[in-house]
């Protein structure tokens, strides 16, 4: 029997899964595999709650942030030590690799760890021994930023700065994670005015759950560079013209959204009217060990499932490698690459 052509979705996929990325919004918790999990699990003698990997991935059929949050701590809680971290984001980093990542900026969740007794020391020592090694034997750039829990106080958030001040050179920025209900960005404002003296970067989660308020919030009251989700802004037109006009980056994540009931299917997502709104979007895979795949996946089944034109896809490809931390000039060969790839 022949098989029939692929489609013009499935020609485009492959073609974006070829071009050079940037990932900008995935927590190494959320990159924790269960296999790996149970592993380290085994090494450090703690029980998760699950009998095996299956069962655990069983458990993933979230109703909204909230339930994946219990589990995904709870499965962060097999992390202990040094070589715990590094082994995490060893293999994340592997797997960006074969997606043509080439710049990624990684979330982590230091309060989830240093609650269990964890030294601040292990935690960054393992990811930056891991990102290390990926400049060196992937030629991945990679940096780490440090998110806040907004679910825990802003004084609890002052000490964990005060834990990671020794280990300020190895932070490329701060951001701000977990359960948004409840936590407007206003509760976090001297903590990031802090940071933002230090020099670091600034992100925010805001409008995956919460409302547009929060993301102008995040951008007022917190001064975030870019906003992590973003996609409620839609519910404001004087939002959504003031985030086109001062071009702020939004890190969007599909299969996220639709795991965490955000969206009832793929196919009902925003994105189509995120960019034809002119919004300086970007995809993602936020939590991939979670959500169902990595950010060439994220990107296929976005393409396969939305109204997604060539042009539409070069501009998120284009719009992540821009909207990274990085030098203009680091980006530059990138960018040419993924014009010439694109026959732009
Ligand atoms: N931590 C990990 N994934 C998250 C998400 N999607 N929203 C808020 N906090 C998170
Ligand atoms: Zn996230």
């Amino acid at each position: 029997m022949q098989s029939s052509p692929p489609s013009h979705a499935s020609r485009l996929a492959d073609l974006v899964a070829r071009a050079p990325k940037a990932e900008l919004h995935v927590h190494i918790e959320g990159t924790l595999q269960p296999e790996l999990a149970f592993e380290i699990g085994r090494r450090n003698r703690i029980a998760l709650p699950w009998e095996s990997p299956e069962a655990l991935r069983q458990a993933y059929a979230f109703t909204d942030l909230q339930s994946f949050l219990d589990i995904y701590y709870t499965v962060a809680s097999v992390l202990c030590t040094e070589e715990d971290f590094h082994d995490v984001a060893w293999a994340y980093l592997q797997g960006a690799r074969d997606d043509n990542v080439v710049r990624a900026e990684i979330f982590f969740d230091p309060q989830t760890h240093l609650v269990r007794g964890v030294p601040f020391e292990a935690v960054i020592g393992g990811l930056s021994r891991a990102i290390c090694r990926a400049e060196r034997e992937l030629g991945i750039s990679a940096a780490l930023i440090m998110c806040f829990l907004r679910h825990l106080s802003e004084r609890e958030a002052l000490e964990t700065l005060e834990r990671a001040a020794p280990y300020r050179g190895q932070l490329l920025g701060v951001g701000l994670d977990s359960g948004e209900r409840g936590n407007p960005p206003e509760k976090f404002r001297d903590l990031f005015a802090r940071c933002r003296r230090l020099g670091l970067h600034s992100v925010a989660h805001a409008g995956e759950e919460g409302p547009p308020e929060f993301i102008t919030a995040a951008l007022d009251a917190l001064g975030a560079e870019r906003i992590d989700h973003g996609i409620r802004c839609l519910e404001d037109r004087g939002l959504v013209a003031r985030l086109v006009r001062e071009r702020i980056p939004l890190t969007v994540c599909p299969l996220s959204n639709v795991r965490l009931r955000v969206f009832e299917t793929l196919a009902d997502h925003c994105l189509p009217r995120l960019l034809a709104a002119g919004l300086r979007v970007s995809l993602h895979s936020d939590d991939p060990a979670f959500f169902g795949g990595a950010i060439n996946e994220v990107h296929r089944q976005s393409i396969m499932a939305l109204p997604l034109s060539e042009s539409d896809a070069h501009r998120l490809l284009r719009n992540g490698l821009e909207s990274a931390f990085w030098e203009p000039t680091a980006a530059a060969p990138h960018l040419e690459r993924l014009d010439a790839l694109f026959g732009f």
